[in-house]
């Protein structure tokens, strides 16, 4: 072996080894990602360490949530599903999954808490700020279909409101925005928005989203409607055809509700009667 051979041998070893050593790194990096992603979505309570055993249940809860092959194995499809958009909120409460997800027991969970909803049947709305691409009447128009998605199949009724007093008020946020870093905003795609539990009143959107009402970008009319749902109360659904799934979905303009978040509304407040609407605005 010439001197100049062994040498390149010894390169192209060191090359392998510097590779391996990367790959590694990026495993781990993965396995990080993950452990957050489960925590920040309900399916883990913190990031300690935790055995094999129970950071596959977690995956396993996660996995049948996101409608794919449950294995409880970190594998690409999952870690890819990770990352796809999505709303911020948590999956379910933590305790309902950390006391009995799908693979812990075999109780259907509850999609709402009594305590989490309003206890009145008109609601105002405000729009506080919004990218400035976007047109203020289209995008009022936009948030007034969003809720009256809510308002047609249930006892509730939506304004917008004139002052500062509103029930529910909408903003869009950059980054970091005082609701804790967990819920940081991430740049494009991720978390796309997230909202809050009656009654606070408050949905965030993620200002680094471009933003669309005309199919050319990310469809606000859909996550509006989303999460506004959460400001009604509704946690997200196991159906993968409901307003209230975890994921985004591109939705034509013929979108209507899916019968699991008709279901889920009206669990919470009846359905829409003519009388009940009139009393709203006359009683
Ligand atoms: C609500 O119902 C009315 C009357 O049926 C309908 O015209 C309207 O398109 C519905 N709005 C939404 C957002 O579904």
């Amino acid at each position: 072996m010439t001197h100049r051979r062994m040498i390149a041998e010894i390169c192209s070893l060191l090359l392998i080894i510097s590779l391996c050593s990367c790959m590694d790194l990026g495993a781990e990096d993965d396995l990080q990602n993950a452990k957050a992603f489960l925590v920040k979505y309900g399916y883990l309570e913190d990031e300690k360490d935790y055995s094999k055993t129970q950071l596959a249940a977690a995956v396993r809860n996660f996995q049948w949530t996101a409608h794919l092959p449950v294995n409880g194995d970190l594998n690409d499809a999952t870690v890819l599903q990770m990352h796809l958009p999505r709303c911020g909120m948590k999956d379910v409460s933590q305790t309902k999954w950390l006391h009995g997800g799908p693979f812990y027991t075999n109780h259907r969970r509850k999609r709402y808490t009594m305590k989490s909803k309003w206890y009145k049947r008109h609601l105002t709305y405000q729009i506080l700020n919004w990218p400035w691409y976007l047109s203020s009447r289209q995008l009022r128009h936009a948030v007034k279909a969003a809720f009256q998605l809510w308002g047609n199949v249930s006892s509730l009724t939506f304004s917008e409101a004139a002052g500062d007093s509103a029930d529910i008020r909408l903003a869009f946020f950059d980054g970091e925005h005082n609701d804790g870093a967990r819920h940081a905003f991430d740049g494009p795609g991720g978390a796309l928005a997230h909202a809050f539990f009656p009654r606070r009143g408050e949905a965030h959107f993620d200002n680094a989203e471009h933003w669309s009402l005309n199919g050319k970008g990310r469809n606000l009319f859909v996550v509006l409607a989303h999460e506004i749902g959460h400001t009604l109360g509704l946690q997200h659904s196991s159906f993968k055809n409901a307003l209230m799934s975890p994921y985004y979905k591109k939705l034509g303009k013929e979108y209507v509700l899916n019968f699991d978040d008709i279901l889920a509304i009206q669990m919470l407040y009846g359905k829409f009667s003519e009388p009940d609407r009139l009393c709203s605005y006359m009683c």
